[in-house]
């Protein structure tokens, strides 16, 4: 009697623990009525690509210029959880996404939530471009479909029980998928505003340049001031104001490295940055000197011992 009462109550408290696992992991989505109406400029949106590097991770590996522009997937993204491989968003409709509407491809950069309602991995820095304008990722599906298609298969993922179940990312994603910015807008000029805008949103800089604690979440205390590198290789620089940063670098130093790659050394930008700026190369310079604006206003942190 007293065990079948144990059983029972324990038997509930799995089934609630099973729904409340449900309904906390359910993946996210636009309302549909958020997207009506929005159509994307393609002219517009080939500069909402270049700020969001999506050529960085989904162009083949060793993809230079032209080549850039065929996303055929296949780099591969090491971490803590296992090796990630981009996948192909080319325009082919059968490895790509060219049969994906805007909403799919609204749902998979703002929510990292897939067609069929999976979640992505945070390896696609989702966390970054949820702060995305929809009216830019309108322009961003736009410019898509001028991309031409490749009938390259995408590779799975290298990764191991549990994180290979995709569900308990919705866990993940309550924790770290934050609902704002880092800097909060008040005190903000609408420069710095704007290079808020392109490094927290667009340019996902926080992604590569702020470290992440062992579960793979940002380090908020940490904004910023680098680390090291995922793939294993050195370290990625501190760009706060911090003398151990980019406190030495004037505004116009900041700027020149952004459109051009040269630092105030005279040393050029390389590993993972040279692509960066080879897409903010493309960006105004209005944009370069919103980006400066907003890295002055990031709290100053040394390098950590
Ligand atoms: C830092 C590397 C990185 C960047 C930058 C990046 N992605 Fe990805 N993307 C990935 C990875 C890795 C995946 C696979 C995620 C998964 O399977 O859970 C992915 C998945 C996707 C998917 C889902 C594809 C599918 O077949 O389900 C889409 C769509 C996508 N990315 C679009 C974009 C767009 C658009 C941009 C630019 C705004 C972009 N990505 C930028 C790494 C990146
Ligand atoms: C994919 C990872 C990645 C992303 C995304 C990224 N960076 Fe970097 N960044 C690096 C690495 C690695 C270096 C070091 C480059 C080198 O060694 O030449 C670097 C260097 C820099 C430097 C020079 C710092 C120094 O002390 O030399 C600045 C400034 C910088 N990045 C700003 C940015 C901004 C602004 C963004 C967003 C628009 C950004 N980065 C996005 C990886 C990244």
């Amino acid at each position: 009697m007293q065990i079948n009462k144990l059983v029972r109550a324990a038997t509930t408290l799995i089934i609630l623990g099973l729904i409340a696992f449900w309904v906390l992991t359910i993946p996210g989505k636009h309302d549909p009525t958020e997207l009506q109406g929005l159509v994307g400029s393609a002219d517009r949106g080939a500069l909402v690509y270049a700020a969001s590097g999506c050529s960085s991770c989904h162009s083949a590996k060793g993809a230079e210029g032209e080549a850039m522009l065929i996303l055929s997937g296949g780099r591969a993204f090491p971490s803590d959880f296992g090796t990630f491989f981009a996948p192909n968003i080319s325009q082919s409709v059968e490895h790509g996404i060219g049969g994906w509407s805007f909403g799919d491809v609204a749902n998979a950069v703002s929510f990292g939530t897939s067609p069929d309602g999976q979640h992505y991995y945070p390896a696609f820095p989702y966390t970054s471009y949820q702060n995305m304008d929809l009216a830019d990722v309108a322009d961003l599906y736009a410019y898509l479909k001028t991309l031409p298609a490749s009938e390259v298969a995408g590779k799975p993922h290298d990764v191991g029980l549990p994180f290979s179940f995709r569900r308990g990312l919705g866990l993940w994603k309550l924790v770290f998928l934050p609902s704002g910015y880092h800097l909060p807008a008040t005190g903000l000029n609408e420069e710095e505003l704007r290079g808020r805008y392109l490094v927290e949103a667009m340019g996902h800089c926080t992604e590569c340049h702020t470290s992440r604690n062992f579960l793979g979440g940002l380090r908020q205390n940490r904004w910023l001031a680098g680390g090291p590198n995922p793939d294993g290789k050195g370290k990625i620089p501190n760009i706060t104001p911090h003398a151990d940063g980019i406190g030495g670098w004037a505004d116009i130093d900041v700027v020149t490295y952004l459109n051009s790659g040269f630092t105030p050394e005279f040393d050029v930008a390389g590993g993972q940055m040279a692509e960066v700026v080879e897409n903010m190369k493309q960006l105004p310079a209005e944009d370069h000197r919103a980006i400066t604006a907003y890295l002055r206003r990031i709290v100053a942190m040394p390098d950590k011992k």
